[in-house]
């Protein structure tokens, strides 16, 4: 059996780095799954698609080919239909229309199909929203990974500036609490904490005590191994 680690938590808990460094440090493959929406979305507009249209967004998805490579140093590439898309997956266009695409349960169905095949194949530590509750209920740890939606902000506003990129702290909050809202209460596998989940709260912790605690949480569910 593989080991499978589940990972699932609102935007801005820091998910995607932290589950990096985890993964590496156990020697996993880390699965980004919201890079699989993304996808979706970006194909659907590179096609003249309207991400709103569900039959239609529902009826290419079915239609396309992903493959998820994972690159030794080049981490997680997606592929639609033999093309890498992974370097179009982060801007805004991209986020907008993933989390419009995320909503339809016919989206849904061929995603979590093909990421439980993945996590059959390989040792993984799966990140995203309905790990622990829907793609992955049997895995080996789950994790619910959060932090005060202050901080989470505040994180996201501080790379902005990093980036050079004008943000408002008030916005990025009110942005912020919106998307939670979405994840949270849409009707389609909602972002919630699988009940067998351990929280791991980053407010007070440093990316290295982050890790550290999952760390932890994975060697204490192997048995202190
Ligand atoms: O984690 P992210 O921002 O890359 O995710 C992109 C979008 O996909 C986001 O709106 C949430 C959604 N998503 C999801 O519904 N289920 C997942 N397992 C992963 C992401």
């Amino acid at each position: 059996m593989p080991v499978n680690i589940a990972m699932d938590g609102p935007v801005g808990a820091g998910k995607s780095t932290i589950a990096d460094r985890v993964a590496e440090k156990l020697g996993i493959l880390h699965l980004d799954t919201g890079a699989m929406y993304r996808a979706v979305g970006v194909a659907a507009l590179r096609r003249g698609l309207d991400p709103a249209d569900e039959e239609k967004v529902v009826s290419m998805c079915r239609s396309i080919r992903m493959d998820v490579n994972f690159e030794p140093g080049k981490g997680q590439r997606t592929l639609v239909d033999g093309e890498d898309l992974t370097d179009e997956l982060r801007t805004e266009k991209a986020s907008m229309a993933a989390s419009k695409v995320a909503t339809y349960p016919g989206v849904r169905e061929e995603m979590v199909r093909s990421q439980q095949r993945l996590a059959t194949e390989h040792d993984m530590l799966v990140d995203g929203r309905d790990i622990g509750t829907r793609v992955l209920p049997d895995a080996t740890v789950k994790i619910y990974l959060t932090a005060s939606a202050e901080v989470r902000a505040r994180r996201r506003y501080l790379q902005l500036l990093e980036k050079g990129q004008q943000a408002d702290y008030e916005t990025v909050l009110k942005d912020l609490i919106a998307r939670d809202d979405q994840d949270m209460h849409r009707a389609a596998d909602p972002l919630r904490q699988a009940e067998d989940a351990v929280v791991v709260d980053t407010s007070d912790l440093t990316f290295d005590e982050s890790v550290e605690a999952i760390l932890k949480l994975v060697r204490e569910s192997q048995g202190g191994k």
